[in-house]
């Protein structure tokens, strides 16, 4: 898929602050500092749409942007980032289980993990409460160019084996780096196969 224009819609801390569902949505969610926003920026093809930082808490809220004027990507703010007060936790919470159970026009969510640290259980808790709730997913390996091919595979395999402890069948899954651009056109892909149905 061509990518024409990516353009900032607006910034929301709760759903009813979201544009309007009417065009098809694509959610990137995973920890501080997995790199949603880069990936957002490797997909549209611009260094600044969304804010990056090396410090982890930067995406604060749910920041809309619009493709090609006919459907969102959306980052959202990171979880289990340790030095977080419990009220932001819940606020955190609260905001994310409306936003993924009710948004209307969500087609898939891209729950990014990062490949260089063993399975995290804030990322298995939250993949399994997706999982659970039925939302469609795909998950994404990211920073892979940190990590030596053996390494990597071992990685995900142990990944796999966390969540084949719950599932019987895993989410499809891609593999992503921003510095080598692995992983654009197969995320591209999913967006448009989401996009026929
Ligand atoms: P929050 O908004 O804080 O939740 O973080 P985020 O998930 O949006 O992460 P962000 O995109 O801000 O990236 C965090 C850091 O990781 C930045 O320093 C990025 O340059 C770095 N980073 C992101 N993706 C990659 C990657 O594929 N490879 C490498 N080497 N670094 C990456
Ligand atoms: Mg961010």
């Amino acid at each position: 898929m061509r990518i024409q224009t990516a353009t900032f819609v607006k910034s929301s801390s709760k759903l009813s602050q979201c544009p309007p569902p009417v065009k098809p949505e694509f959610a990137f969610i995973g920890r501080s500092n997995v790199g949603k926003s880069s990936l957002i920026n490797l997909l549209v093809g611009q260094r600044t749409l969304a804010k990056i930082s090396s410090r982890p808490g930067k995406t604060q809220t749910m920041n809309h942007f619009e493709v090609n004027g006919a459907w969102y990507l959306v980052d959202l703010p990171g979880y289990g980032f340790a030095s977080v007060s419990q009220a932001t936790r819940a606020a955190w919470s609260k905001m994310m289980e409306n936003y993924f159970l009710k948004r209307e026009n969500l087609a898939c969510v891209f729950v990014l993990v990062d490949c260089r640290i063993e399975p995290q259980q804030s990322d298995l808790e939250f993949i399994n409460w997706l999982g659970g709730n039925n939302v469609p997913m795909t998950l994404v390996f990211t920073k892979t160019d940190k990590l030596k091919n053996n390494q990597l595979t071992q990685s995900i395999l142990r990944f796999k084996k966390e969540l084949l402890k719950v599932w019987d069948e895993l989410p499809p899954f891609v593999l992503s780096s921003i510095k080598t651009k692995k992983g654009k056109v197969e995320i591209l892909g999913v967006i448009e196969e989401a996009m026929k149905r």
